[in-house]
C-alpha cells in the first residue's frame, strides 16, 4: 500500500520551525534526508565547515530531538564515511575512523550526540557511495563518468534500487540505533569506469588519504531484513545496461 508523504520546508536547524511544521503535519514518522553532501571535494567541506555543521550535525541532533518531544519515529540517512579501514568490514559496534577532512570528523561527532536518541527512536542509516543509475548528479556512477584519473582501492556501495525498499520496511519495523546500509562486497573506481562505463584509458593514480573508501559489515542489515542482500559488483554489472548518462555534466 502507498505511504503519504510530505516533504518538510524548514531550515533542519531551525528548531522552533522544524517543531512548527511537524505539529502541522502530524506525521507517523520522520525521514532525515537532508544534508551536506554534494559537492565533491574535501576541500569545499574543510572550507565551509559551518554549513556542514548545520546540516549534517545540528540538523540532525534538532530533528532527534524535536521528534523525541513529539514522541516521533525518526529515521536519518548518513554517509558511511566514519571508517575508513578497506582491509576488513567494519560493524556498527567497530571504534570510528573517519576519513581526515571536516566532512568526516563532523559525520563521526554526529554518531557521537545522537547516541542517546539511536538507543530510543532514531535510527541512523549509514550510505557509501549511492548508486542510483538513473542520470542524477549524486549517483556515484554520473560522478564517475567524467573522472580523468581514478583510483583503485575498493569500498562498499549503496546500489539505491536493491536498499531503498528496505529503508521502508526499516521503518515499519521501528528498527533504532546505527545501521550500516550498504550492499554486500566492494568495488573500486577503477573497475567501475574501466568495466562498467567502458574508459579503459582513464588512468589509475593512488588514493588520496581524504578520499572516502571503506568496507562496511552488512550482517545486522541482513540479519533484520531477513534476506541476502545481492552483491555490489554483480548488482552493478547488472544495472550497467540501464545506466543512464548524467543530467547535467557532473564537476
Ligand atoms: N551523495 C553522496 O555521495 C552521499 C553519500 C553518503 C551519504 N550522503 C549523505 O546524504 C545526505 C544528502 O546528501 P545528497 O548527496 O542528497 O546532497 P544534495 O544532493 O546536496 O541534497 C542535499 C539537500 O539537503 C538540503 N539541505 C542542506 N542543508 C540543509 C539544512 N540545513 N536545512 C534544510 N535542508 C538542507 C539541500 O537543500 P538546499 O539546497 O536548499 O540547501 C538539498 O535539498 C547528506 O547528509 C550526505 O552526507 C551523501
Amino acid at each position: 500500500m502507498a505511504m503519504p508523504v510530505r516533504a518538510g520546508r524548514s531550515r533542519i536547524h531551525h528548531r522552533e520551525a522544524v517543531e512548527r511544521e511537524l505539529k502541522v503535519i502530524q506525521p507517523s514518522a520522520v525521514v532525515g534526508c537532508v544534508g551536506v553532501g554534494g559537492t565533491p571535494s574535501a576541500t569545499w567541506h574543510n572550507l565551509h565547515e559551518t554549513e556542514v555543521m548545520q546540516g549534517n550535525l545540528i540538523g540532525p541532533l534538532v530533528l532527534a530531538d524535536v521528534c523525541h518531544e513529539q514522541r516521533l519515529h525518526c529515521l536519518v540517512l548518513g554517509s558511511g564515511v566514519v571508517h575508513s579501514e578497506t582491509r576488513r568490514p567494519s560493524d556498527e559496534v567497530a571504534p570510528l575512523s573517519p576519513v581526515p577532512s571536516a566532512y568526516g570528523r563532523i559525520r563521526a561527532q554526529l554518531e557521537a550526540v545522537l547516541s542517546p536518541y539511536l538507543r530510543r527512536h532514531v535510527l541512523l542509516l549509514r550510505f557509501m557511495y549511492p548508486v542510483s543509475a538513473d542520470g542524477d548528479g549524486g549517483c556515484l556512477l554520473s560522478k564517475l563518468a567524467s573522472a580523468t584519473r581514478i583510483h583503485d582501492t575498493p569500498s562498499s556501495l549503496t546500489i539505491l534500487p536493491d536498499l531503498l525498499p528496505w529503508a521502508r520496511v526499516l521503518l515499519g519495523k521501528r528498527v533504532t540505533g546505527v545501521l550500516n546500509f550498504v550492499n554486500p562486497g566492494l568495488v573500486s573506481p577503477r573497475l567501475i569506469v574501466h568495466e562498467v562505463l567502458h574508459r579503459p584509458s582513464v588512468p589509475v593514480v593512488s588514493k588520496d588519504e581524504s578520499t572516502a573508501a571503506c568496507w562496511l559489515a552488512v550482517d545486522r542489515l541482513q540479519s533484520i531484513c531477513d534476506t541476502s542482500l545481492p552483491d555490489c559488483k554483480s548488482s552493478l554489472l547488472a544495472l550497467a545496461g540501464a545506466v543512464k548518462a548524467p543530467a547535467s555534466p557532473v564537476q
